[in-house]
């Protein structure tokens, strides 16, 4: 059953050839999952999402195995890259709401998954009635997207659903995230995170690999990995919790009674920005214009930031680079920032925490987005 080496030190290799053959063939679809961890609910899709994911083939839905919704807002005519895109849900779904200006690269190592994926292109091209298909898949570890060709600050927005925490080497991953980024781009990613660094048991089960468990990253060191890198403080849209039901799984992971404790895991949905070093860091008086088509009333930027239109608002100097420096720019006015006004900061936020209060939910609708055909950034 072990996929792995002495003490936990799986091989690479080993580990991309086990998830293959789980998500090529163990899996004929999300029927056959073991756990919650692919498949948690997402909760309050808006509505162009829902219409846009109406509209993808159920041959598509079937071998979806995603742990969140990552369709952020903003979105037309952005160039967005999936990784890790299976069966490509995310990809058409985004597809249809980036409209033809745009255009979607998904990325996934598994032949199987590739070609259910590649096989209804020319379907959604029709049924979303764009001329040109706007989605392509190309084979390729995300650990390594310049031999996939994917070249350096040419992407506006990654997404990635459910997939990093299957990679041994997840700061290769965000560190080639952030090489094809442009400035101002985002990775706007939900994934499976664990309270602790787990143990070698847990890592090395090999069903629990392939559900997304046992490569769970200690959410903390999100944070030190993103600020190793260079990315801006994760900002954390949403938490829900993951439970490992069947007996026989349960009870490797509640073997883990290093603290008397058994390990606890959970679905987070983040946002990962990348600025220029030099971009201008200023707290800063800002309104919302309501022009992002979805949001015409408010726009939940992360689990606390909420911006009511035409409302005031001050926002620290970082949130203000942000949206100074990204897609968002055009839709806030900003004025520098009274002197005795006091924004809270963007700060560390345990999602376990978060999940278990009233803000658990994918409060924003997690991303609707866009609406299609719209000129305007929507
Ligand atoms: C849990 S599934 C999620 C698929 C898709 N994001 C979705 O939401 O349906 C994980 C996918 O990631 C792919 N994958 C895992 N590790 C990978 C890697 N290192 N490079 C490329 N693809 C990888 C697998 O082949 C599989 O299709």
């Amino acid at each position: 059953m072990s996929c792995c080496g002495q003490n936990g030190a799986k091989r690479k290799e080993d580990i991309h050839d086990n998830v293959k053959e789980y998500y090529g063939k163990t899996l004929k679809s999300n029927e056959d999952l073991k756990t919650t961890a692919c498949v948690t609910p997402s909760i309050k899709m808006k509505k162009h999402v829902t219409d846009a994911m109406k509209l993808i083939h159920d041959d598509v839905i079937m071998k979806y195995y995603g742990c969140g919704l990552v369709v952020p807002e903003c979105l037309h005519g952005m160039k967005i890259l999936d990784l890790g895109s299976g069966s490509g849900r995310d990809c058409y779904a985004l597809a249809k709401l980036v409209g033809e200006d745009g255009f979607v690269t998904g990325i996934d190592m598994t032949d199987e998954q590739l070609e259910t994926a590649n096989k209804y292109i020319e379907h959604h091209r029709d049924v979303f009635g764009f001329q040109k298909s706007n989605v392509k898949f190309v084979r390729g570890y995300i650990e390594n997207l310049k031999d996939a060709g994917i070249e350096d600050n040419s992407i506006d927005i990654i997404i990635s659903n459910c997939v990093i925490n299957l990679c041994k080497d997840k700061k290769s991953v965000l560190q080639e995230a952030f090489r094809v980024l442009k400035d101002g781009g985002e990775l706007y990613f939900s994934d499976i995170y664990a309270d602790r660094e787990l143990t070698d048991e847990i890592k090395e089960h090999k069903v629990l690999w392939g559900e997304c468990i046992s490569g769970a990253l200690h959410w903390k060191h999100l944070y030190s990995i993103a600020k190793e890198i260079g990315f801006e403080v994760p900002r954390t849209v949403s938490a829900t919790i993951v439970n490992v039901t069947k007996p026989e799984l349960e009870s490797v992971v509640d073997e883990d009674l290093s603290d008397g404790s058994d390990a606890k895991f959970v679905s987070v949905t983040y946002r990962l920005f990348k600025l220029s070093t030099k971009v201008e860091r200023e707290p800063k008086e800002v309104l919302y214009n309501g022009e992002i088509i979805g949001y015409e009333d408010e726009i939940q930027f992360d689990h606390k930031l909420n911006f009511v239109k035409d409302t005031p608002q001050t926002i620290d100097g970082d949130t203000a680079a942000i949206l100074l420096s990204s897609r968002f720019e055009d839709e806030f006015e900003m004025k520098k920032a009274k002197c005795c006004a006091n924004p809270s900061k963007n700060e560390e936020i345990d999602p376990f925490v978060l999940a278990s209060s009233d803000k658990s939910t994918n409060n924003q609708g997690n991303g609707g987005g866009c609406c299609p055909g719209s000129q305007k950034c929507c």
